[in-house]
């Protein structure tokens, strides 16, 4: 395959964007969108593709994933490869995942490994935030190198997992004023880590094993107080922040108060807290552990105002935390994944899959049941991230000059979700048997068709690095 994909014409789809709607003509040529009109004329050297009846969205833009990182004593069980592939089918052209800052290494370290790892394998574009575990002078410094020499503009700091990730409250100040003085974004994982983890040895020394307990010791106030915390930190800084997996009111009503405050806070939620609440721990089966993914999920209350967040702005990204481990022992080679846990609910690794089915999950829970328009779906899961995190206009739009980054998706058919239809390496989808509106039909990348219905036309290494610049969310 060339570097460049063949012309194509899109003839006579529903163009939407975040602030779009119109039939037109879309030309696909050198790896952007080269015209957008009607009736366009074009020589025989174009494939024309007729979309009449198909929405013509911007390439999906998820920057909450977890591809071959190490979270405790395992390691997600998506290459870049497997999930990336599954992200195209699902409609995502571009996401930004994680370099870990080890305890011995420096960000610049850290982004050079995971490029030596991705570039080979990636099927779509990709970025990378830099998981910041230790703050010197000179890592400050790597810090500021890698936004202004290496296309790394955001930072993801966690105020969980003590002796793990943990980084304490100075530690987040110091980088929250490093990278916002820059134009950057830090992420931040808002839980309180240390009595998150006094919750879990007392559970545990009274003899509760079984994976319910993973919910009961990490309540919600918990979230709240570290989104609190993390939101004070950052008003100090005069820094932007930005909170991933938000789950529940706890941390939402800080949020809301402190952008009516007009404090730059942002933030994202993930589909499963849209989609299943605290009720799916009801239960001492081990099957429970599929939805072991930090935070937990919460009450249906808290549904109830992440989709108002949603609505009007307060939550401003719905990024998959796509974070798979394999239920089964032993599937394709992953040895115990969900399974250490099996007498520990502390010991089962934290994330579940769900890169493969955001789009048609969010436009059958949220555009079909009124929770929000297709406009906001598409400002939602590509428009505001790429803004968020540097890539806007390149991604996250169609535009003229914009990346030729496009999803021909179906509203009028409806599909039944099955792990064995999807491409990650994870061997459960939450899914399981969900019947939903909606189906990605074709997706281009620059240009390249790399999904045509079932069919793969795409190949390992045609993604990119994509060099992110500064946070254009104001
Ligand atoms: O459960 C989750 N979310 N696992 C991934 C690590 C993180 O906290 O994002
Ligand atoms: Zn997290
Ligand atoms: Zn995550």
């Amino acid at each position: 395959m060339s570097d460049h994909a063949n012309a194509t014409l899109i003839r006579n789809g529903r163009v939407i964007t975040a602030v779009d709607d119109y039939v037109a003509d879309v030309l696909l040529k050198d790896g952007i969108v080269h015209t957008i009109g009607q009736h366009l004329e074009v020589g025989d050297d174009v494939q024309v593709v007729d979309a009449t009846g198909l929405y013509v969205l911007p390439g999906g833009v998820d920057t909450h994933v977890h591809m071959e990182n190490v979270v405790g004593p395992t390691m997600t069980c998506d290459t870049f490869a497997s999930g990336t592939k599954a992200a195209a089918f699902g409609g995502t052209t571009t996401v930004v995942d994680f370099a870990l800052q080890t305890a011995e290494d420096s960000p610049l370290g850290a982004i050079a490994r995971a490029q030596r790892s991705a570039e080979s394998q990636v099927n779509i574009d990709y970025g990378l935030h830099v998981i910041i575990t230790r703050v010197d002078e000179q890592v400050l410094k790597d810090v500021r190198y890698a936004m202004h020499h290496e296309g790394v503009s955001s930072f993801k700091m966690f105020m969980a997992y003590p002796g793990v990730m943990m980084a304490d409250d100075a530690a987040i100040f110091r980088m929250l004023r490093q990278v916002g003085a820059d134009g950057g974004m830090l992420a931040l994982h808002a839980e309180n880590g240390t009595v998150i983890d006094l919750l879990i040895k007392e559970a545990l020394a009274a003899g509760h094993t079984s994976p319910r307990y993973h919910e009961m010791t990490r309540p919600a106030i918990m979230e709240g107080e570290a989104t609190h915390r993390g939101i004070r930190l950052a008003e100090l800084a005069e820094a932007p922040i930005y909170f991933v997996h938000v789950s529940s009111n706890q941390a939402l009503k800080h949020i809301v108060q402190a952008r009516a405050e007009g404090i730059p806070v942002f933030a994202e939620t993930c589909p499963h807290y849209l989609l299943f609440d605290k009720s799916v721990y009801n239960s001492d089966d081990f099957e429970i552990a599929k939805y072991v993914m930090t935070p937990p999920l919460r009450t249906n209350e808290d549904q109830k105002h992440l989709w108002r967040a949603l609505r009007y702005d307060d939550l401003q990204v719905i990024a998959t935390d796509h974070c798979p481990f394999c239920m089964k022992e032993g599937h394709l080679g992953f040895q115990k994944q969900k399974q250490m846990g099996k007498d520990d609910f502390s010991m089962i690794p934290n994330g579940a899959p769900g890169i493969e089915t955001r789009l048609v999950s969010l436009f059958d829970i949220g555009v079909m049941k009124g929770k929000f328009s297709l406009n906001r779906f598409v400002e939602l899961t590509a428009t505001s991230p790429a803004k968020l995190f540097g890539l806007f206009p390149k991604k996250g739009t169609i535009a003229v000059g914009s990346d030729a980054d496009v999803v021909l998706f179906n509203p009028a058919v409806t599909q039944t979700i099955r792990a064995q239809d999807l491409h990650s390496n994870v061997d459960y989808t939450l899914l399981e048997g969900r019947t939903l509106q909606g189906r990605v039909e074709k997706v281009f990348l620059r240009g390249h068709l790399i999904v045509d219905g079932k069919e793969w036309k795409g190949r390992e290494g045609l993604g990119r690095f994509v060099p992110r610049g500064q946070v254009n969310a104001f």
